[in-house]
């Protein structure tokens, strides 16, 4: 069952979207936006034949990217107006409509080397991150494929305060912007080993070791 609500608010956004993460340089919440993209790029260590997924496609800008290193691409997303943009702008990939909250994916291919996303998971509290990924990697990562995410996000819980004090007109509090130390501690209960890296006042990207999910992925 999708989530109509946020669904209906990325229908309306999908044509603007483009527009609202160009030339944000300094701004929340995509100051950096192109820098994390390229980073996320670059730790799937992207390469020829590699099968990618990119959850939360939006409008294919990382999808793209990955395109671009001869990958193939397969795009997830809930809004039909945000595939309709990507669809339009990438018509070799496939994208799928699905919710990120549904238990199982059947529509898509058993495994991928490499699962991303940019921009999403700051939808869902740490609790259901955790259970998401937890569920992708066993669902849809090959064992030793990688996992990358950008996202809104702070080094500390601590910077997370200093950050919704900074940005108090723009700040959602319906949202949760990641805490790296928070996270990272609860991801490793949770059996995945993720590294953080900041890469602007308010992004940055997680990866998860390929160790660690070749160990995930054989329980
Ligand atoms: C801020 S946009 C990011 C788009 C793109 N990844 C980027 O970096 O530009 C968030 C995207 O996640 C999608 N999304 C949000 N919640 C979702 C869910 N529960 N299931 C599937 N897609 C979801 C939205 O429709 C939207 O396209």
């Amino acid at each position: 069952m999708m989530n109509t609500q946020r669904q209906v608010l990325f229908d309306r956004w999908a044509a603007k979207y483009d527009s609202s993460v160009a030339n944000a340089a300094g701004s929340f919440p995509f100051d950096g936006y192109e820098r994390v993209l390229a980073t996320v790029v670059e730790a799937a260590d992207a390469k020829s034949s590699m099968t990618v997924l990119d959850i939360g496609t939006g409008t294919g800008q990382l999808a793209e990217l990955f395109l671009a290193h001869a990958c193939v691409v397969w795009g997830v997303d809930f809004s039909a107006e945000m595939l309709a943009q990507s669809r339009t702008r990438l018509p070799q990939i496939q994208f799928v409509q699905a919710d990120l909250l549904a238990e199982a994916w059947p529509m898509l291919p058993a495994q991928f080397d490499c699962i991303v996303s940019t921009y999403v998971f700051h939808e869902f509290n740490l609790r259901t991150k955790v259970a998401i990924l937890q569920r992708l990697v066993k669902q849809h990562l090959a064992p030793g494929g990688r996992l990358v995410i950008g996202d809104i996000a702070f080094p500390t819980v601590a910077g997370r305060s200093a950050a919704a004090s900074r940005w108090v007109a723009e700040w959602d509090e319906d949202e949760f912007y990641w805490a790296a130390d928070e996270s990272v501690s609860a991801f490793q209960s949770a059996g995945l080993a993720f590294e953080y890296r900041q890469l602007s006042s308010c992004a940055g990207v997680f990866s998860l070791s390929p160790a660690a999910s070749a160990l995930f992925s054989k329980r």
